[in-house]
């Protein structure tokens, strides 16, 4: 079959899919092109980036064109209130991305898109876990849902590599003398959020075991940096500071977190992805624990604030106390180590958000989601 033929059949096809969009029907025809042109290219890699317009998605999609210039990504985003296009302005001209408004969770979508890459970085998800506590639906339909049809794409398009990104979160909490997670630590989730992980962390698993998948999972600990949404801690923290307003503490501020920087999160699935061994999951962490008090005395202290802009606030119910992530596997097996210390990646993170005030802005006041509406629905 020829490239026109081809192409045309695909048309067809997607006249009679109810559930893709005209735009999504585009932006497929357009990657095909694209796509054929690299087929048989052994070298370079096409990536099927799924939530690569969230905060950790849209830094690893920036991290990876830079390394590897010659791949292409297709970033599937539904872009959720969580999912910001302008985290992407910088490449989305360049023409070896491209971006599809779409659904992880839509068959036929995943399907078509499947035959066209060779590896799956699967971003996509419900993370917020307050928003989990007050309804757990979204995050057991896209997170467990949306990861089984992905895995199923994967499975029936020729067994494409499939690198599933996790949190630690899926291990419960510690206490104060309990030793670090590792990959062998019990899964033991505790909110709908982490749940949903864990279940989509077995289902991968299960895609290795039972259909030889190539899979690989990394289970990483809190992130931070530039592009992360506002309701998170430390975003939240400085732009409600940089307003005038105080900062929110759960309970007495006394649960840990380890911290790490949202590059050397990427460095990591780089690592897994390159290096890992099929089947294998591999525990990411930043080495760097603090608790919530810290991260806040840390953030009034290098913005010239004291404690009186402390609000203390009802604990989230089954808030989990500690996590620690013990990341030897990882740096023995990949040569791979966090290198952002807390104090320099907390720094610049704090610079970013000053230097970026429209982008912040626009998500607390919710024009944010305009930008796709202007930049996007008529192409
Ligand atoms: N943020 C952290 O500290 C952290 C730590 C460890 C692991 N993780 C994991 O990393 C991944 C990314 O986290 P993040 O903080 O960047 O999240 P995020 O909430 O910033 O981004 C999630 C993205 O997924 C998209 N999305 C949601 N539902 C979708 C669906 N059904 N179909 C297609 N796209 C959909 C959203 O639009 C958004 O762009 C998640 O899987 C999360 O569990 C996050």
């Amino acid at each position: 079959m020829n490239i026109l033929e081809r192409k045309n059949n695909i048309i067809k096809r997607l006249l009679f899919k109810k559930n893709i969009t005209s735009n999504e029907a585009k932006f497929l025809l357009d990657k095909i092109d694209f796509d054929l042109k690299s087929y048989n290219n052994e070298k370079n890699k096409t990536l099927l980036v799924t939530g690569g317009a969230g905060f950790i998605g849209s830094n690893f999609i920036q991290y990876w064109l830079k390394k590897y210039p010659k791949d292409k990504i297709i970033n599937l985003d539904k872009l959720t209130y969580a999912g910001n296009l302008e985290n992407l302005k910088k490449i989305e001209n360049n023409s070896n991305y491209k971006f599809i408004k779409g659904d992880i969770c839509n068959r036929k979508l995943v399907n078509i898109l499947m035959k066209h890459v060779n590896l799956v970085v699967n971003f996509a998800a419900e993370t917020h876990v307050d928003r989990s506590v007050l309804s757990s639906e979204e995050f057991v339909r896209t997170n467990v849902e949306g990861t089984r049809n992905l895995l199923e794409a994967a499975k029936n398009n020729g067994n494409v590599r499939f690198h599933h990104i996790s949190t630690d979160e899926v291990f419960g909490h510690l206490s104060l003398n309990d030793l670090a997670f590792t990959e062998k630590t019990a899964y033991d989730p505790r909110s709908p959020y982490s749940a949903s992980k864990a279940s989509s962390d077995h289902l991968v698993r299960a895609y290795y075991y039972t259909y030889k998948l190539p899979i690989t999972i990394s289970n990483c600990s809190n992130n931070y940096g530039p592009y992360q949404f506002p309701e998170k801690l430390i975003p939240l923290f400085v732009t409600n500071l940089i307003e005038g307003k105080k900062v929110p503490i759960y309970g007495n501020g006394q649960n840990i977190r380890d911290w790490i920087h949202v590059n050397d999160h990427n460095e990591g699935v780089d690592a897994v992805i390159h290096k890992g061994r099929i089947g294998e999951t591999y525990c990411l962490g930043g080495g760097n624990e603090l608790t919530n008090m810290q991260i806040t005395m840390t953030i009034l202290d290098e913005m010239g604030f004291g404690e009186e802009k402390i609000e203390y606030i009802k604990d989230r119910p089954g808030h989990d106390f500690r996590y620690a992530i013990d990341y030897s596997k990882a740096k023995n097996e990949l040569g791979w180590k966090p290198k952002i210390s807390f104090e320099q990646g907390i720094q610049n993170t704090i610079k970013w958000l000053i230097n970026n005030q429209n982008w912040w802005r626009k998500i607390k006041s919710g024009k944010y989601q305009d930008y796709y509406k202007k930049n996007y629905s008529n192409k």
